[in-house]
């Protein structure tokens, strides 16, 4: 099976499960949590987790189901969340939940699905000592990525930002949430601690690449294509690496904190091309998912690993 097709039917498998437990909630914070649940999304962290698993032991996916809901849940509340920080009005197509809702009632979505998460953990048919390890695994990280988001805002009033401080910054915001995924799919199939630790470190390498190219997705892509805001990352002066490349070429990307029309964005992809600054990132990126890749050589040679290899290849050729 190619990778597009393994996606298109995980993707829709991951659907089933929230349209079970999320398709008819109740009340006023019952929708505003599955809200964006619903409105879609690539579902890009139960694949990784499934994929994990399924190349650790075989058929192991279909007992972990639940985790992977559980992934997909720990994300959606990082994406209302962060909306609500970013100020952004547009996600998968909808109005974020803080427009569509108000601020309490997205906090609180957020919260159900955070908790949520880890009851869904708990509903998978493994051993007891497999699931509280990945539950402690998905607790450690969702405090990294409070701490990741807490950077990336803390970002906005600096411009003596280092690219060391970016890369951490984006670790923990993206690239764990990846890590654990992969960790946690290992885990509960019951993948050897050499294993476990290959696949944590692949996904974190690889997430670090996605959250990369999503920031030149926030540049270039529209929002009919990304179902997001433009440029929502250069309205609130976030320290990307495009950010800190074009600063360092003598571009000072904060004369565009402000809403900027289509012509606007583009004169400005037009000259971070021209300095050189979008390849710079992009190598950086590559350079990323070829390490993460090398991580998990040491997994058996099965078909899953393959799809993993694809998938981090994937991360960067997306376009949304
Ligand atoms: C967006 O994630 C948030 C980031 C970490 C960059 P995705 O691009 O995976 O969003 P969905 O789930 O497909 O909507
Ligand atoms: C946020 O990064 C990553 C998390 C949600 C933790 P961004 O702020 O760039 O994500 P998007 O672009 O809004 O999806
Ligand atoms: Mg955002
Ligand atoms: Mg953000
Ligand atoms: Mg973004």
């Amino acid at each position: 099976m190619d990778l597009k097709e393994y996606l298109e039917n995980t993707a829709e498998q991951v659907d089933k499960l929230i349209y079970r437990y999320f398709g008819e909630t109740c009340g006023e914070l019952g929708s505003a949590s599955s809200h964006l649940l619903l409105a879609g999304g690539k579902r890009l962290r139960p694949v990784m987790l499934i994929l994990s698993a399924d190349a650790i032991r075989k058929g192991s996916s279909i007992d972990v189901m639940p985790a992977a809901l559980a992934l997909e849940l720990t994300h959606s509340f990082t994406l209302i969340h962060d909306d609500i920080m970013d100020g952004d009005v547009v996600r998968r197509g909808v109005p974020t939940v803080h427009t569509k809702w108000d601020m309490p009632t997205a906090i609180l979505a957020g919260d159900v699905l955070f908790a949520s998460a880890f009851e869904f953990i708990a509903m998978s048919d493994a051993p007891d000592n497999a699931k509280v390890r990945a539950i402690s695994m998905l607790g450690r990280t969702c405090v990294q990525i409070c701490e990741g988001q807490h950077m990336d805002m803390s970002f906005e009033s600096r411009d003596d930002v280092l690219e060391g401080e970016y890369m951490k910054m984006v670790e923990k915001k993206t690239g764990v949430l990846y890590a654990a995924s992969a960790g946690i799919g290992g885990i509960l199939a019951g993948g050897n601690p050499s294993y476990v630790d290959a696949l944590y470190h692949f996904g974190l390498g690889i997430g670090m690449a996605f959250q990369i190219q999503d920031d030149i997705i926030d540049l270039v892509a529209s929002p009919e294509v990304s179902g997001k805001d433009r440029a929502s990352d250069l309205r609130e002066g976030k320290k990307t690496l495009i950010a800190m490349k074009a600063f360092e070429k003598g571009l000072d990307l904060s004369e565009y904190r402000r809403d900027l029309s289509p012509a606007e964005i583009d004169a400005v992809i037009r000259k971070l091309e021209s300095l050189g600054v979008l390849e710079e990132v992009r190598v950086t990126a590559r350079d990323l998912i070829k390490n993460g890749k090398k991580r998990i050589s040491i997994l058996p040679d099965t078909e899953e690993k393959r799809l993993l290899s694809d998938l981090a290849d994937y991360f960067l050729a997306r376009s949304y």
